[in-house]
């Protein structure tokens, strides 16, 4: 019988005292299929397979909210990881975000003042029936011009001192937020948009966070900039040839790629489908050779 591949293969990163396998899990698209038993299996089988590194936030609800898609009863994924996971294992680190609403009615999306965000961190309490949130992201709406964090992630800190937060990250920033942040309390990650082919100007901000210790957790690393619409089929003919020369799947090889670009990656692959699961924990263990690296970002 063959061995098992579990997310530990992809090896391991300490956010703050919490260590974690790099190959984790993000909850958003577990609300998209209406089959709560399915999704019940997927987080089940996630943390079966090793995976105790979980994205969530109290706005990833279907029908509506960032995915836009779904019928029947409300699906938030937060309860869904209760509902499967409670009472959680010690190991496990939920990471979930706050500072960012999406109304499930309307489909608007606003950002959080400082006097929103207890009441946001609040309903993740709850919903994930916890007494402290393990780490929290302050996500925010990227702005061409300069904008602070100060208030906000200051807001964010004194519930952390509070002891209703254990560790504190940022969503969505420039290296300019990350500093400023970085005055008020201690960060443990960058949760930011970033592919193989989706690159935008994050490998800078990549380096600077390996530099400081920092944990970088791109999302979308499926969808690229597809974003909300999901992964496409339509992969290059790097990653196609690089698939076929370790017999894996591209996803695989996208996964692989984002896990090479740095000790300090995190991978968090999202999914409702029970196989794609199985398959992206398997590419914890495909190792990329430095010309297979070179060629797909040459791509
Ligand atoms: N901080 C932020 O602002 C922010 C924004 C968005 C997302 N996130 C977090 O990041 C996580 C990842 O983002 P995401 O889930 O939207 O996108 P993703 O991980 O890039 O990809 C998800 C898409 O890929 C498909 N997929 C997954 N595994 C596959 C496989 N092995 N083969 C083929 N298709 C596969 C999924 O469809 P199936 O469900 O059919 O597998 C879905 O369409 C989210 O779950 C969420 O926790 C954070």
């Amino acid at each position: 019988m063959p061995i098992e591949i579990t997310a530990a293969a992809a090896g391991r990163w300490t956010l703050g005292d919490r260590p974690v396998h790099r190959m984790g899990f993000g909850s958003m698209r577990i609300t998209a299929h209406p089959d709560r038993d399915r999704a019940l299996r997927v987080l089940r089988r996630a943390v079966e397979l090793g995976v105790d590194h979980i994205d969530t936030a109290a706005f990833y609800v279907s029908p509506g909210g960032t995915l836009k898609v779904g019928t029947g009863p409300a699906r938030y994924a937060t309860e869904l990881i209760r509902a499967a996971l409670a009472p959680y294992p010690e190991h496990l680190v939920i990471a979930t975000k706050v500072g960012f609403r999406s109304d499930p009615a309307t489909g608007t999306h606003e950002e959080a003042g400082p006097a929103q965000l207890r009441a946001q961190v609040e309903e993740n309490l709850r919903r994930l029936g916890r007494d402290h949130l393990d780490l929290v992201n302050l996500r925010i709406v990227k702005r061409p011009t300069p904008d602070s964090v100060a208030e906000r992630f200051g807001a964010l800190a004194e519930l952390r001192d509070a002891g209703l937060i254990r560790h504190l990250g940022l969503s969505n920033v420039r290296l300019d937020h990350l500093d400023e942040a970085q005055t008020i309390a201690p960060v443990v990650c960058v949760q930011n948009n970033y592919a193989l082919d989706n690159r935008g100007d994050q490998d800078a901000l990549i380096r600077e966070c390996g530099a400081r210790g920092i944990a970088y957790v791109p999302f979308f690393a499926l969808a690229g900039g597809n974003r909300e619409g999901g992964a496409r089929a339509d992969h290059s003919a790097a990653v196609r040839a690089v698939a076929r020369a370790h017999d894996a799947t591209s996803a695989q090889v996208r996964l692989a790629w984002t896990l090479h670009q740095g000790p300090h990656v995190l991978a968090i692959p999202g999914t409702g489908d029970p196989a794609h699961l199985a398959e992206n924990v398997a590419a914890a263990a495909l190792r990329l050779t430095p010309d297979e690296l070179a060629a797909l970002d040459q791509q």
